[in-house]
Order: C-alpha cells, then structure tokens, then sequence
C-alpha cells in the first residue's frame, strides 16, 4: 500500500477531507479465549466496515483459525504476532510460516519489543524471520524502539537505527511494499505514557532517513511508519496529524470494540 494512497482520486472525496489512507493495526496480544475473540472480530468487521484506512488484527495463534474466517473478505487483515526462524522441523513450542499461510494470515510481526525484550530475540534472528516471512508472501510489521534508558542516554535514535538497518537487511527492493515499521517506544507500552506526538514525529522522521539511505528517497517516502504505545481514542488525532505518521499498532486499546473503533475510525 502507497503512503498517503488516498490522497489522489475517488477516495480523497470519501475521507472526509483527512486526505490519507492510515494504518490501524490491533495487536491483541495474548488475551482472549476463542468465544471473546469471535465476538470482538465480529463486532469489528461490522463496525469498521465503512472505515476508511487500513486494517489489522493480530490475535494469538490459537485464536488465527478462529478469527480467519470472520475477517476474510473484509477490509481487516489477519495478523499473526510473531513465527519461527524455520520453515519446519523440531522447534518444540514454535508456529511456522507455513502454518500461518495455511490459517489464512496475511500479517507478520515481527520485532516486538516483547520478543526482543522478555523474549530475548535478536536483531539477527527477527532478521531471520522478516526474510521468511518474505519468502513465504507476508507482509511484515517490524516493531523498532528504545528502552527508557536508552532515550534518558540519548539513544532513542540510534537505536531505531540499528534495529531497522539490522532488521531489514538483505531485504530487496522488490519487497519492500510488504514492509512496515512500527516505532514503539518501550516505555510507552502498556504505561498510559505516550511518546508527545512531536517526540514520535521525529523517530519516524529518523526511521525514513535511515530507510531512505538503504533503499532510496521515493521508497522512503512511500514506506508506512507506525506508532504504537499507549495509542488511545484522545491522543490518535494529534499522533496522526503528524508528517511521518502513517498509523498506529494499538494493544490495550484494540481489545474491545469500544476503545479500538474510535481509534480506527479517527
Ligand atoms: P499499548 O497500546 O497497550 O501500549 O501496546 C502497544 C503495543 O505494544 C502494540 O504492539
């Protein structure tokens, strides 16, 4: 999907004068049994279904072959939330690539810092997984962003830096229109504490001048940078009034139709 895709032809009547084609991803993180998942996918097809911007949902794994068949068709994307670095194999407690394909997944993410973090993933590894999850047809969502230490030392920069060139290495030109970043700043996740939206403006400005340096200025232009940590229905508007803010990777808030809707709608 191009960057600011509405802003040309028919659609740009439709949005209201907005003029941008958004990205509202919910990541459900691991929440729900399959009966709530169901009922939230239902409510969210319905509800969204005259919504003008791109959407996602990421349920758990568990949930994927549930939740498949009420999105499909629809104008929301399934999302996994993470794979394995191999296509097959004994990998005792991992999901592979072909069984999400299977499931109907169209979304990778990768990177979370939930991953990187409690999770103790790599660069090299997440790498891995973004050319798999490439190979295989998926789009991919790669989550960058510091730790509060990091930013407190002046690292916010360089760190979004080396986990996107790092990230995204060996990736091809070729596919880089199923590439997105997601920036999210670990210390807004979960806290109720939003990076301000000029903060986030500037990391997502920082992430495209780094992407613009791998791959080009016009791809950098085109490239969807998400924002994701503590995204909420009071804060959206002034997030995504922002330049280099193309959507939002929402948790809490994406896990009832109440507090996702009005994001996804904004
Ligand atoms: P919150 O919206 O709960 O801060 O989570 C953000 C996130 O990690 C989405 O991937």
């Amino acid at each position: 999907m191009e960057r600011h895709s509405l802003t040309k032809g028919k659609d740009e009547a439709d949005s209201g004068g907005m003029g941008k084609k958004y990205y509202i991803a919910g990541n459900w993180k691991m929440h729900k049994t399959r009966a709530e998942a169901a009922a939230l996918a239902k409510e969210l097809v319905q509800a969204l279904k005259d919504g003008k911007h791109k959407y996602l949902i990421a349920p758990s794994f568990t949930l994927l072959e549930t939740a498949a068949p009420l999105v499909k068709g629809t104008n929301i994307r399934l999302g996994a939330q993470n794979c394995a670095p191999e296509e097959q194999g004994a990998h005792t407690g991992e999901v592979s690539v072909l069984q999400l394909k299977e499931l109907g997944v169209q979304t990778i993410i990768l990177g979370h810092s939930e991953r990187r973090h409690n999770y103790k993933e790599d660069d090299a590894l997440i790498n891995k997984k973004v050319h798999l999850a490439l190979k295989h047809g998926f789009e991919v969502i790669l989550c960058v962003g510091e730790l509060l230490e990091e930013r407190e030392a002046g690292k916010a920069e360089a760190v979004c830096e080396r986990q996107t060139t790092e990230g995204l290495k060996g990736v091809a030109a070729t596919e880089l229109d199923r590439i997105v970043i997601a920036y999210e700043p670990v210390w807004a996740i979960g806290t109720g504490k939003t990076a301000t939206p000029e903060d986030a403006d500037s990391i997502h400005a920082c992430i495209r001048k780094v992407f613009g340096k791998l791959y080009g200025a016009a791809a950098a232009e085109k490239l969807i940078i998400q924002y994701g940590g503590s995204v909420k229905a009071d804060n959206v508007v002034a997030l995504m009034a922002k330049e280099n803010i193309d959507g939002a990777l929402v948790g809490g808030a994406a896990l009832k139709a109440e507090t996702f809707v009005p994001i996804a709608k904004f």
